[in-house]
């Protein structure tokens, strides 16, 4: 059983392309909406939210555990690593090294949670690539509006929050909520390139379950969880994702 999971249902970009690599296993994700947005909490405080999350996917099983939150990956995984070195964590990473590769003299705008934008662990990507005409922009807020799903209010985050970055070639979607709403950022910075994690996280676990032998054994199970037991959520995650899975209530310890 491999877990996944995110503040919400922003993960779901990422398990998105990771089932299309990887359909052939039993899959858990976990949607902590209960404790959404992680990206404006303390560094501990999101470390122990994310412990409750890991805790109850290895009680079900799961030895591996894909990180599908940047906060989350950037904020956590060296301590998660430590704490339980036998679990495999796959952990992800604003992609400006992609950006980077595929356009270093362009103009380069990462928008980001702001405990990713502040993490050590991106700085050190940052100081790495820095093409010396990037914009850092903590995103305050707005994952909590792509997880309400008003079009309206992200609407006007984007108009007031990006229209001074118009005319960018590149934009790293460095938070697994922003792929949701690509089109609206289009529609404020114009035609550009985007740039996920989603595809390298999903590549690493394949080659993950390769080296373990463990690639194709599952019967393609899908469990969900939502920490609130929100059924606006489970409704948004069955629309995004367009698949079978069951559901787990949050508020009993179910058998799977
Ligand atoms: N989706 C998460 C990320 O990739 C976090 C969003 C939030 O809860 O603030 O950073």
């Amino acid at each position: 059983m491999i877990g996944i999971f995110d503040s919400g249902i922003g993960g779901t970009t990422v398990f998105k392309e990771i089932l299309k690599l990887t359909p052939n296993q039993n899959f858990i994700y976990y949607s902590d909406s209960k404790h959404n947005p992680y990206g404006d909490l303390a560094n501990e405080e999101i470390y122990k939210n994310v412990k409750e999350v890991v805790d109850y996917l290895i009680s079900k099983g799961s030895l591996i555990i894909v990180i599908a939150c940047n906060t989350a990956s950037m904020v956590c995984v060296k301590k998660l690593r430590e704490e339980y070195p036998n679990v495999t964590f796959i952990a992800t990473e604003p992609a400006y090294k992609m950006a980077h590769d595929y356009a270093f003299d362009k103009e380069t705008l990462v928008m980001a949670t702001k405990s990713t934008i502040q993490s050590e662990k991106f700085l050190n990507l940052y100081h790495k690539y820095d093409n010396n005409i990037t914009y850092l922009y903590s995103c305050s807020g707005l994952a909590e509006l792509i997880e309400d799903g008003n079009n309206e209010a992200i609407n006007n985050y984007l108009i007031s929050h990006l229209t001074k970055y118009k005319g960018v070639t590149n934009v790293v979607l460095g938070c697994t909520h922003y792929p949701l709403i690509k089109k609206n950022i289009s529609k404020v910075l114009g035609k550009v390139n985007f740039f996920d994690g989603s595809c390298g996280i999903s590549k690493e676990l394949k080659r993950k379950l390769i080296d373990k032998g463990l690639l194709d054994k599952g019967q393609g199970k899908i469990y969900f969880i939502d920490s609130n037991n929100d059924k606006q959520k489970i409704k948004r995650f069955s629309e995004i994702l367009g698949k079978d899975y069951l559901i787990l209530d949050a508020s009993k310890n179910e058998d799977i």
